[in-house]
Formats: C-alpha cells, structure tokens, sequence
C-alpha cells in the first residue's frame, strides 16, 4: 500500500506540497508540543501547518531542531492574523514568524480569515512570494464570493484555500468552484475534533475497514484529493492517523454517501461573520 505521508499534490504554480502534515491549533505546551512535532518528524510527516494565532510558532522550531530532519526536508505552513493584514503590519507579522520559526524562508503563507483588508494582506504576500521568501501563498476561510473576488483583484491565483471541512461539512460545491479555478483545498477539523466518531455510518465504515473512525475521515478528504493536517500531541494518534488511512480505500458509493450525510455543520466560526468587528 502506498505511504501516503510521501505523497505531494502540485499546486498551481508547480511547488510539491505534501497532502498530508501535521495540525498544530492549541498545542502550546513547550515540552509536549516540541516532542510531538519530533516524533511527527522522526515518522515521516513532512509538513507543519501553524499560524500566528497558534503562539506557537517557537514551539514548532523547537521540535523541528529536536528532529532527524532540517528545514529543507520541510514544508512550513503559517497565516497571518487578522490584526495584521495592513500591507506594512503584513510584512512585519511575516518577519517576526521567520524569527519565531527560526527560518529565512516559508512554504505557504495564508491569509488567516477573510475581512475587508483580506486582499491588502494578500497583495503583501505576492511581493513576499515575488522576492522568493515564501514559496507559495494562500488564504484560509475563504469561500466561493470571497475567492471570486480575491481572483479579481490580484495578479497570482492563491495556491491553496484552508477550510473547515469533514463529514458533516464537506464543501463539494467549493471545491468544485476552486478546482476550477486551480486552487488547492486543504481540510481543518477533519476529524471533527476526534469526535467524527460519534457519526453512526463513519462508525459502520470504520468497522467495516477494521479502522478508526478518525482515519475514515481523513481518507475520504484525501481520496478527494483534499490535504489534510491532522492535529494530536499523542505519538500513538500521530501515528495512526498517518498509518491506518494507508490500510483501505473508500468506495466511490461511501465517498459520495458522506458527502451527503448532513446535517451540515460547522464547529468552528463562521467566516461570512467572524472578525467583522475586529476589522473594522
Ligand atoms: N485555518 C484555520 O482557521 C484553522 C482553524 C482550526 C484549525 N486549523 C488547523 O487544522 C488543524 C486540524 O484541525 P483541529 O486541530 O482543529 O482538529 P482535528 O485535527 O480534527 O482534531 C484534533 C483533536 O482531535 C484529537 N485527536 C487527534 N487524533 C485523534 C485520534 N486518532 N482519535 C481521537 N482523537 C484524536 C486531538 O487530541 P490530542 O491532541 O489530545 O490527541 C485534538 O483534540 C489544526 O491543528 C490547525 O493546524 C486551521
């Protein structure tokens, strides 16, 4: 079976990235955080997804020097918050994570959520992705009218788009729209939280492939074509969520019928009205 920790998709502007990284939202414990990036690391992931938000970008340096690996073997993911996405406040968040980070150089950058200097934060990571200091650029939160207007405003069509997404919130509709439009989507919470196990046909599937739960989401993003970023401080899950989505692949009939479960859900805020406030 393929190892799908060594798999890459090839964003629009030729870049591998890997479809599959590890999620890093709330680890803020410095031992605990910078041991499970090392063991992540040491097993074979090769993408960190953090953010600004996260405080705890000096973490994840930490467990990347911990590591087997350098930076290069890396891909780096962070986002740039709300209270920075003026265009100066852009550049300054973006210099700082570097330090944080202990790198001259990020993978993929994102816009953190949508908000009316969503593209001024954007057009200031085009001139960092122009001089060669990011490799890729993106936004986070995004849906289709925020995409479409984004497209229309700025020179470079982001690579990727990170959304909330898992079985009860599978975006079939936005990806149809970004696919088009040669985005990437990548998947947060796809595993509902670890809760995805409360859905009775995840755990029917689950059964039925001798599997987790966990890993049958994680496996119906991907054979979506959808990158993942699981998120565990525990090298046991860590590891399982990398190694059971190895084992079985869904059918195109399963695939489907979780797209369909509903009723939709979101657990995370909803980005038409997040952060309106703070922007303005
Ligand atoms: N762009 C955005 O706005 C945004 C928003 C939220 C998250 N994200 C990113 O997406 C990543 C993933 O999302 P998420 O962390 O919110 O949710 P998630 O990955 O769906 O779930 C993480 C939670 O599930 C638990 N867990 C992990 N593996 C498990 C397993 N095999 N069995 C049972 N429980 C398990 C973890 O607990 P333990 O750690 O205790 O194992 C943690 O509480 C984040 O870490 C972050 O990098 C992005």
């Amino acid at each position: 079976m393929e190892d799908l920790l060594r798999k890459n998709v090839k964003l629009n502007n030729g870049i591998d990235m890997p479809m599959v990284g590890l999620g890093t939202y709330k680890m803020t414990d410095p031992v605990e955080g910078a041991n499970a990036i090392a063991a992540a690391i040491n097993m074979g992931y090769r993408m960190i997804d953090t953010a600004d938000y996260y405080n705890n970008q000096k973490i994840v340096a930490k467990g990347i020097e911990k590591s087997s690996k350098t930076r290069e073997d890396l891909f780096i993911t962070s986002k740039i918050w709300f209270t920075d996405q003026a265009h100066d406040d852009t550049i300054k968040a973006f210099n700082r994570i570097l330090k944080e980070l202990k790198t001259d150089y990020l993978d993929l950058v994102l816009v953190h959520w949508p908000s009316d200097k969503g593209t001024e934060c954007y057009k200031a990571l085009e001139e960092l992705y122009n001089d060669k200091k990011i490799r890729a650029i993106g936004v986070s939160n995004y849906l289709e009218d925020d995409l479409k207007k984004l497209i229309s405003e700025v020179d470079i069509v982001p690579m990727v788009d990170q959304v909330e997404l898992h079985p009860l919130l599978p975006m079939v509709e936005l990806q149809k729209f970004a696919t088009k439009n040669k985005v990437h989507l990548e998947s947060w919470r796809t595993m509902l939280n670890g809760e995805v196990a409360k859905i009775p046909y995840i755990e029917e599937l689950a059964a039925k492939y001798e599997t987790t739960p966990q890993a049958i989401s994680l496996k119906w993003a991907l054979q979506r074509g959808i990158i993942i970023i699981p998120k565990s401080v525990h090298e046991d899950r860590i590891k399982a969520n990398a190694t059971e989505i190895n084992k079985f692949d869904l059918t195109k009939e399963e695939i489907q019928k979780i797209n369909e479960l509903g009723p939709e859900t979101r657990l995370g805020p909803d980005p038409l009205t997040y952060g309106k406030e703070e922007t303005k």
